[in-house]
């Protein structure tokens, strides 16, 4: 199969829907990252996205619908406060997670009673969503536990003779994934931290808690992606956190003196450290905003650059940087932690 990348026109578009329709996949921009999506209502469709991706069975999808549309027509219940947060932070890179009406396809949710709902702000795929008419959904458009993409050509890097169409909306700004929000209790929990924070949430409606998954507990993992190696590079990574600076230039010299290519990703402030000691750097920039932005890109880049990627952990934290440190976290994790009782 050819993978055509195409800007977003009114005939892309009708490309996309024909193929949306005919139980295909097309990779789409969002204002995070781009998704892979196909129709929410079609099993053949859902089933292809797990198998194109690799994706665990038991990793739920997101569905992703225009502003204007009806969500009543998937999902039971909507509380009070979930509406606030609509109004608030909609569209844009908040997913919330409701009682399912069972009315998009048994794959999607992978057996539990919930679906996740997103409305992307990207003009693209709100051009697209609209077009198409129907839940759409997409997971990450990368090979499961590989980098998420923040361009068309990182999809094309993973997926190239895999799917029909890539829709070009140009580089992500948003650069981490949207904030994964628990609504179906009393308070919003957040089951996986994004651009929407804690703080911002918590200002629109006064509670807002973070879920923490009590692993090998007997309980079942509400989120089951938060179990899996994630967003990782293909070479060695290693993490120092920002105290260890000095930790990381020492191992610096040791790996380089292995001969093996070593790269530092690190932010702005310490990049005339590893610069002086001749290290090749990938500068994740200054402030929250800019960090998360460049975050995947930089990964992505360090695989054609290194076979170790020594990465120091932004300084900052709390807000956006809740975000940026799990998926760095997560990115840096040699095993997947081990499963619970699911
Ligand atoms: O920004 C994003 O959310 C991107 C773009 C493409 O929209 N999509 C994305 O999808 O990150 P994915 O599949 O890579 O991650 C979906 C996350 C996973 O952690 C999954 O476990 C969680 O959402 N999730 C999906 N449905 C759920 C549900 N019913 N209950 C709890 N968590 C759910
Ligand atoms: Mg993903």
């Amino acid at each position: 199969m050819q993978t055509k990348i195409k800007e977003i026109t009114p005939e892309s578009l009708q490309e996309a829907k024909n193929i949306i329709f005919n139980g295909g996949v097309v990779a789409i921009p969002t204002e995070t990252v781009y998704g892979l999506g196909g129709n929410a209502f079609d099993d053949g469709a859902v089933k292809k996205i797990f198998e194109v991706k690799g994706r665990p069975n038991d990793n739920p999808l997101i569905a992703h619908v225009h502003i204007d549309y009806d969500l009543s027509t998937i999902v039971d219940s909507i509380p009070p406060y979930a509406e606030k947060l609509r109004a608030a932070f909609l569209p844009g890179p908040l997913t919330m997670v409701y009682p399912s009406k069972g009315k998009v396809s048994p794959y999607v949710s992978c057996g539990l009673d919930t679906l996740a709902v997103r409305v992307p702000s990207h003009e693209g795929a709100q051009a697209f969503l609209r077009e198409v008419g129907v839940p759409i959904v997409a997971p990450s458009a990368n090979l499961s536990r590989h980098v998420s993409p923040t361009s068309a050509k990182h999809v094309f890097d993973d997926f190239d003779g895999k799917i029909p169409l890539i829709l070009d909306g140009g580089n992500c700004t948003g650069g981490i994934e949207s904030t994964v929000c628990d609504c179906t209790g009393e308070y919003p929990v957040i089951l996986r931290p994004g651009l929407i924070t804690k703080e911002m949430i918590a200002s629109v409606v006064g509670r807002c808690e973070e879920y923490v998954p009590k692993i090998g507990q007997g309980e079942k993992v509400k989120s089951p992606g938060v179990l899996y190696k994630h967003y990782s590079p293909r070479c060695k990574t290693l993490l120092f956190p920002a105290e260890n600076v000095e930790n990381a230039v020492l191992r610096y010299r040791q790996e380089t003196q292995e001969n093996k290519g070593v790269a530092v990703l690190c932010e702005e402030k310490w990049i005339c450290i590893f610069e002086k000691i001749g290290a090749k750097c990938l500068n994740l920039g200054k402030n929250q905003t800019e960090m998360a932005t460049r975050l995947y890109g930089l990964l992505r880049e360090a695989e054609g650059l290194c076979d170790t990627l020594i990465v120091i952990e932004p300084t900052e934290k709390g807000g956006v940087m809740t975000g940026v440190m799990n998926r760095l976290q997560k990115a840096c994790a040699s095993e997947d932690i081990p499963h619970g009782n699911h």
